[in-house]
């Protein structure tokens, strides 16, 4: 039994096989084919934390499966009352078929894993952001930019930033980093990343210079300069993530056919200018989309490697 919960577990092969899946439930989603490729299957989905994306397309990407998925707050499950995870995991994971989890930590989410009966998906932790990774690729695919690509992330050393070093050093593409000092990435995930670049071929760089990041790259990426949980913080990392707005200057570096990505939700003047933003909505929003298309290959392909 496979679980997803980071990119790191799996191979370029496996990763790319579940994009091509991607592509064909896509395909057929679009032309109002729904196979039940997982009839009468349920998927648990535990949220410790909001979520407009990773939600709705949770849900009903499991329902056009055939299946159907059980919304569960922590603030309404015991968990949030102090259940243990391993508890939590022993119980639910006797009564579905899957499990997505939206938690803060990924320790914890390795730990209700590791007592799962059923595969486990990642919706975001503090680390990591596995499926909202699969997306992004699975646009740039079909913005024909997987050739030659080159991204440049701004912004802070995040769960985001964590998924692209992995996608890049597996796949074997040039990843450009650069976020203000005292937010660089996790040196650990960084150095796991330069290992697989090893055998991948990826160029990994890392930078305090947005302008050196973003140089000669087909995407731009970002992401909010405060994540959940740091709403504390907001005023500091405004302060000390001046520079590092993705703005038409920023774009002006970059090749001039470049994409540029967000996750979403975007914070506009921020981490991004309202005219970058609006002028590459389209993609924007066909990344947002594709959630709904590569969590289904995704679930598909966890159930079909049981
Ligand atoms: N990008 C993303 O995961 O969005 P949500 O927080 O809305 O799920
Ligand atoms: N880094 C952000 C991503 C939101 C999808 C967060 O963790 O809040």
């Amino acid at each position: 039994m496979r679980h997803f919960l980071t990119l790191k577990d799996f191979t370029k092969g496996e990763i790319l096989e579940i994009i091509d899946l991607a592509v064909k439930i896509k395909k057929e989603t679009k032309g109002n084919i729904f196979k039940k490729y997982m009839p009468n299957k349920t998927l648990g989905m535990i949220f410790e934390k909001s979520s407009t994306r990773t939600r709705v397309s949770f849900e009903v990407g499991i329902y056009q499966l055939g299946g159907v998925g059980l919304f569960l707050s922590s603030n309404d499950i015991q968990l949030g009352r102090g259940e243990p995870i391993k508890d939590t995991s022993r119980v639910i994971s006797r009564m579905v078929d899957m499990v997505m989890i939206r938690n803060n930590s990924q320790d914890e989410l390795q730990e209700f894993a590791s007592y799962s009966k059923v595969p486990v998906i990642n919706g975001l932790t503090n680390k990591f952001h596995p499926v909202q990774l699969m997306a992004d690729y699975l646009t740039i695919v079909e913005h024909k930019r997987a050739e030659n690509l080159k991204v440049a992330y701004i912004g802070d050393g995040n769960n985001m930033t964590h998924s692209w070093l992995m996608l890049a050093s597996k796949l074997g593409f040039d990843l450009s980093i650069a976020t203000p000092i005292g937010y660089e990435v996790d040196a650990e995930i960084l150095n796991l990343a330069q290992q697989f670049a090893k055998e991948s071929g990826a160029k990994i760089v890392v930078t305090n210079d947005p302008k050196i990041a973003v140089k000669d790259a087909t995407v731009i990426t970002t992401d909010t300069w405060v994540s959940m949980g740091q709403e504390d913080e907001k005023e500091k990392r405004i302060k000390d993530f001046s520079g590092f707005m993705v703005d038409s200057n920023i774009m002006g570096l970059a090749s001039s056919s470049s994409l540029f990505l967000h996750c979403l939700p975007a914070y506009r003047g921020y981490e991004v200018s309202e005219e970058v933003f609006e002028k590459h909505s389209e993609e924007i929003f066909d990344e947002a989309e594709n959630r709904l298309h590569v969590q289904k290959a995704i679930m598909v392909w966890l159930d079909s490697n049981r």
